[in-house]
């Protein structure tokens, strides 16, 4: 159990390397190991996060509507309400405002593919986690399995900094669990995908437990400001 509420902001400048995937795979999974209430928050103007939790059944994971600008407070009101764990989804980019949201964070998680495109733009990413002194962690992801350059990008990787001890590979479920609002584990909990989230979300959860760093009681005692907050069924898209 975590002492207090833990942020994870999934963060990676390239397009398409599953940021959106797994906040939703990885919330869900803590959710299911008991590590929640878990509240998933969507900074990216796109929503595809938000569209998927609005077709959910399911209402746990909870979503906090939030935008760049009312983090502070939303992650405050998220502790108050007795969250254990924040997942946020940032936009493609290199922005200040992504760099606000990683100063909330307690670890960075980069999904990023084995492909030289994605690994050769991981430099803005890891300058990010950097200057605001967090943890960042690299999971390869959509990997081909025995491909050797998952373990090529692994290694590539490890020059920049953690590498989690656990690859997602390439799988059609990922994708088709989405389209309903759903993650692998809640189509077929055994299956490999399911495995290896639930692998990822062990590690990570570790990796929480050890943080000291991150958002703080203190940090968020200001006072209330108007924002804009749900924990019902529908999310703004
Ligand atoms: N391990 C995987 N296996 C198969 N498909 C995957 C996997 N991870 C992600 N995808 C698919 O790749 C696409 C991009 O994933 P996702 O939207 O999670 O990336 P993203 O980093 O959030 O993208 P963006 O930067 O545009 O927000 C989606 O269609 C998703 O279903
Ligand atoms: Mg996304």
């Amino acid at each position: 159990m975590l002492s207090s509420m833990r942020v994870i902001v999934f963060a990676s400048q390239k397009g398409g390397s599953g940021k959106t995937t797994l906040s939703g795979h990885i919330a869900v999974e803590a959710e299911r190991q008991g590590a929640g209430p878990v509240a998933l928050i969507d900074t990216d103007p796109q929503g595809s996060l938000a569209k998927w939790w609005n077709v959910r059944k399911d209402p746990q994971p909870a979503f906090i509507q939030s935008v760049f600008s009312n983090l502070f407070y939303d992650l405050d009101s998220a502790r108050e309400e007795g969250f254990r764990l924040v997942v946020i989804d940032t936009p493609p980019a290199v922005t200040r405002a992504i760099s606000e949201v990683v100063s909330f964070a307690d670890i960075v998680v980069a999904p990023t593919r084995p492909s030289p495109h994605d690994l050769r733009a991981v430099g803005p990413t890891v300058d990010i986690a950097e200057a605001r002194g967090k943890p960042l962690i690299f999971v390869v992801n959509g990997a081909t399995q025995r491909a050797r350059i998952t373990s090529e990008a692994a290694v590539a990787l490890s020059q920049h900094g953690t590498v989690a001890p656990v690859t997602v590979h390439h799988r059609v479920d990922f994708a088709a669990a989405m389209i309903d609002g759903r993650t692998v584990m809640e189509i077929d909990p055994f299956c490999q995908s399911a495995q290896e989230v639930s692998a990822l979300w062990t590690y990570l959860y570790e990796r929480l437990q050890r943080a000291d760093g991150g958002y703080r009681q203190e940090e968020g005692a200001a006072a209330a400001s108007p924002h804009s907050r749900v924990f019902g069924r529908r999310a703004a898209q």
